[in-house]
């Protein structure tokens, strides 16, 4: 597939906004709809060697899904189904929603979470993101000192997506094409 797939899990929807917001930022040129986690098979997302993933964080330590309370399937119930899989030439992307002020002490805590299936499955994993600008006690999701994909706050700081996401696809976008151009 010469386009980038988008996505994502979602609870309560914002995940999926910002999904929206990055497909339309993109074009329909660039990217496919962005898709929910919990309608896609293993083989829609095994189309793509270019991938944006999403998530919220819920819960310390997992992914989100129902385990932790999520009304419905989210990425705990679709990344058992990867079991197996050899994603070496995949170039995958991350962006995690969290909760800067309510859950400092775990923010964006789901993000390293999917950070560790896809890297753990091979992928080359770009995207990485500052923590400059936000206020939080700790997230596992920092490595080396930077978040591993870009971090969104759409409860504390949505004023600041637009302008985020801007410059995180300004940094991924070219890598994340030029992935695509390498398997064409
Ligand atoms: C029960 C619950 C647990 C949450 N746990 C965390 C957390 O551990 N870390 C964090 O940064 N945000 C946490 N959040 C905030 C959500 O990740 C945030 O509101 C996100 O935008 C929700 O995305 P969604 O609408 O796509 O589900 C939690 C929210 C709820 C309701």
């Amino acid at each position: 597939m010469n386009k980038i797939g988008i996505f994502f899990g979602t609870d309560t929807g914002s995940t999926r906004l910002v999904a929206k917001k990055i497909y339309s930022l993109l074009g329909a040129d660039v990217a496919d709809k962005p898709k929910n986690i919990n309608r896609t098979r293993v083989e829609d997302l095994l189309q793509y060697n270019a991938l944006i993933l999403g998530t919220p964080s819920y819960g310390v330590g997992d992914l989100p899904g129902l385990a932790v309370g999520c009304q419905e399937a989210n990425w705990a119930e679709f990344v058992p189904h990867l079991d197996g899989v050899d994603l070496s030439g995949k170039r995958v992307a991350l962006f995690g929603l969290g909760h800067q002020e309510r859950y400092a002490s775990r923010f964006a805590s789901s993000l390293i979470q999917l950070y560790r299936v896809f890297y753990g499955y091979g992928a080359d994993m770009v995207g990485r993101w500052s923590t400059e600008g936000y206020q939080f006690q700790f997230s596992d999701s920092v490595i080396d000192n930077q978040f591993v994909g870009l971090v969104l706050d759409q409860r504390g700081q949505a004023h600041l997506t637009d302008e985020r996401l801007s410059a995180w696809l300004a940094q991924v976008t070219p890598l994340l094409l030029a992935k695509q151009a390498e398997a064409a």
